[in-house]
């Protein structure tokens, strides 16, 4: 991929690609021309968020957009997740890995059920997801990973046991898989965002929340990150709002 038109053409995978994050660089991702498959857990919400896509890409020469519900959660879901993208887009050339949840507690009060699904969707899902991606992008010759990680997991709080060791288990694993497949081809970094304005664990995105980063911000550096040429690999990228709430 080289070149600013390296995106026209390729074929990508959004997860958690019905709102927030995930939405925004799909639509930046489609307006730079290439195809995209959005995940998540809700055919509704996907069929809103595929009509959205469309509707704000409409006058790119923009690729597919396609839809697959998937729990990232289960190694069965993600393996069909990317069987869909080989079907309806024609192969794999990216993946990101964006879909994540946030349960923020005290420990004394976090359940093993908020434990699990945090590890579960923000690190094992991303596991399960990369290890069906990588065989389809081997077989296009290479791709490129990107993986939304937090600075949560690099500036862990209180309250945030479960997910700042999923993101910093993320982190690991990232440096590890980019070590492991770069030879292929095959790029793999992760993006940690400050606060961005979603309904992220319960968030109302609002008017005040103006001093936070905005979906389409992270959007932006996923799509300046692929336009990188070939023989460049930022591999961690962190993004905070310029300046924090006061
Ligand atoms: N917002 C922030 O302040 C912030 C900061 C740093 C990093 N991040 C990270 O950015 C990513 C996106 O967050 P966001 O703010 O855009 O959150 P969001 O608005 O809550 O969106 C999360 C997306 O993930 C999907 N999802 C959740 N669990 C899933 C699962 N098990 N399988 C498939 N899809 C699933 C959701 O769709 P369904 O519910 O329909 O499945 C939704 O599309 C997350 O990894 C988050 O940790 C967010």
């Amino acid at each position: 991929m080289t070149g600013a038109s390296q995106l026209v053409g390729r074929l990508a995978i959004v997860t958690g690609g019905s709102r927030g994050i995930g939405l925004a660089t799909a639509i930046a991702l489609r307006s730079a021309g290439a195809g995209v498959l959005i995940c998540g857990r809700s055919a509704d919400r996907l069929d809103t968020a595929a009509a959205r896509i469309v509707a704000a890409t409409a006058s790119a020469a923009a690729g597919p957009v396609a839809t697959a519900v998937a729990d990232v959660r289960h190694p069965e879901q993600a393996q069909r997740l990317v069987e869909s993208a080989v079907a309806q887009l024609g192969g794999v050339d990216i993946l990101i890995n964006n879909a994540g949840v946030g349960r923020f507690s005290p420990l004394a009060e976090l359940t093993i059920d908020d434990w699990r699904e945090t590890v579960d969707t923000n690190l094992s899902g991303v596991f399960y997801c990369c290890r069906a991606a990588i065989p389809a992008m081997k077989r296009r010759g290479g791709g490129w990973i990107i993986n939304v990680s937090s600075l949560a997991s690099t500036h862990p709080f209180a309250g945030g046991t479960a997910y700042c060791a999923s993101k910093a288990g993320l982190n690991a694993f990232t440096e590890a898989l980019m070590q492991e497949v770069r030879r292929d081809g095959i790029r793999v970094s992760c993006v940690l965002p400050g606060s961005v304005d979603t309904e992220f664990a319960g968030n109302e995105p609002s008017e005040d929340a103006g001093w936070k980063l905005a979906a389409s911000d992270v959007a932006q550096t996923v799509v300046d990150l692929l336009r990188h040429p070939p023989r460049s690999l930022p591999s961690r990228v962190e993004l905070r709002p310029s300046v924090p709430r006061s």
